[in-house]
């Protein structure tokens, strides 16, 4: 059973379930950010053949003066917006990093969706966009596909990365086995989705780019939400759910949780506009996901030194984190570990952002800075 579940985390992505009263909008212009560019070397991939390649990527250099730096990973389908009440917080005292994947806003990709985007490759990003803001050393900090960067980050790199802070994904060792794509919509239900964004892409993104504000609206819900019963579950659709709850409640549009302001909404789906959603979806893919695997079963060493935290949500409707924590035995591959749950649902720094920013705040006495 616990060999089955090595996909769950790395399928795992997205979503918002339901709750209480969003958090507070405060004043977030995400269009007066100017964002940093660097050209970093990466990896065009078919089945056995491998050529180098440069991409431009963009990232947010916030506070560069600081004397601590943070990254923080986002997730899908998200931008880096979902950190802005972090950046509130910690953009006082912490330079902050916050990339901007690859395949997403204004980064390039490769054209490989399918090889060329393993959570390494993630990662080597990373460290280009910290190379190129002279960072040597920072903690990251990841939510929703940004947290398996995140746990890669401190179990490849824990030169760079001196601890890992992730929300919801819990760590997934490689060590204990690897489970296709095929294989998790039965395994929980709510991976269904998963299965669609890598086994039809192509479709995916048609759907997906006609509507992308309903792309967006459709998981930034909160604990308290309604969803549709079968949002989630669809191997053969995204919005379907969501346009039949649309027209049997007689409405017009997919409710606005409140989670962000209309502002920040406007800014992600410009953001999506800018490429479409198709190399956004890059996290997902089966070959990325065996390669990633492969890599770490080469290495042969699962087990992260650095300090972590795990944040596990306990209303987010597309997995109760802290069982499946349990059941992949992730607190046994982390040696300076400490978790804790918070009562949101997917996006716990959004929902519920001073609860969070005390968490993160309370674990970063943990993070020594060598360099
Ligand atoms: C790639 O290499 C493997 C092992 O060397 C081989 O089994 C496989 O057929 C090769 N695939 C292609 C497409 O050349
Ligand atoms: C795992 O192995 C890689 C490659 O040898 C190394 O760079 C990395 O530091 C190791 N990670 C840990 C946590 O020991
Ligand atoms: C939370 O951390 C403690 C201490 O490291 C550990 O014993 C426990 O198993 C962890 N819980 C989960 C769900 O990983
Ligand atoms: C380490 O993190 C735990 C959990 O957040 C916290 O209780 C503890 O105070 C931290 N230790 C230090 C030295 O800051």
């Amino acid at each position: 059973m616990v060999n089955s579940l090595y996909a769950l985390a790395f399928a795992s992505s997205l979503l918002a379930g339901a709750s209480a009263a969003p958090s507070p909008a405060v004043a977030f212009d995400p269009w007066s950010y100017q964002k940093k560019f660097v050209t970093c070397n990466a990896e065009e991939r078919a089945a056995n053949k491998s050529t180098p390649i440069k991409l431009k990527l963009a990232y947010l250099d916030i506070n560069p003066t600081a004397k601590k730096t943070l990254v923080m990973a986002h997730g899908w389908p998200s931008m880096w917006t979902t950190y802005r009440h972090q950046i509130a917080e910690f953009g006082k005292d912490y330079r902050l990093i916050i990339p901007e994947h690859r395949g997403f806003g204004d980064s390039q990709h490769p054209k490989s969706l399918d090889n060329s985007n393993t959570m390494g490759d993630f990662v080597n990003d990373i460290i280009c966009m910290m190379d190129d803001a002279k960072v040597s050393q920072a903690p990251c900090i990841g939510n929703d596909f940004g947290a398996q960067v995140c746990w890669e980050a401190g179990r490849a790199r824990p030169d760079r990365f001196n601890g890992v802070f992730n929300v919801g994904i819990p760590y997934v060792s490689a060590g204990i086995g690897f489970t296709p794509n095929s294989g998790l919509a039965k395994l929980n239900k709510f991976f269904g989705y998963q299965v669609y964004l890598s086994d039809h892409p192509y479709l995916a993104a048609v759907e997906l780019d006609d509507s992308p504000r309903w792309a967006i609206r459709s998981c930034a819900q909160v604990a308290d939400s309604q969803l549709p019963a079968d949002f989630l579950t669809k191997t053969d659709t995204f919005l379907g759910p969501w346009r039949q709850y649309v027209e049997s409640h007689q409405i017009e549009r997919i409710p606005f949780s409140g989670i962000m302001t209309q502002e920040v909404e406007d800014y992600m789906v410009e953001s999506y506009k800018k490429q479409g959603f198709y190399n956004t979806f890059n996290g997902y893919q089966m070959g990325n996901r065996k390669r990633t695997y492969d890599h770490e079963v080469a290495q042969g060493n699962y087990t992260l030194s650095v300090p972590t935290f795990a944040l596990y949500p306990t209303r987010d409707p597309v997995s109760n984190w802290e069982d499946f924590a349990k059941q992949v035995k992730a607190a046994s591959f982390l040696k300076n570990h400490y978790n804790t749950t918070i009562a949101t649902a997917h996006w716990p720094h959004e929902e519920k952002p001073e609860e969070f920013n005390r968490i993160l705040r309370q674990w970063l006495g943990n993070v020594t800075y060598t360099a």
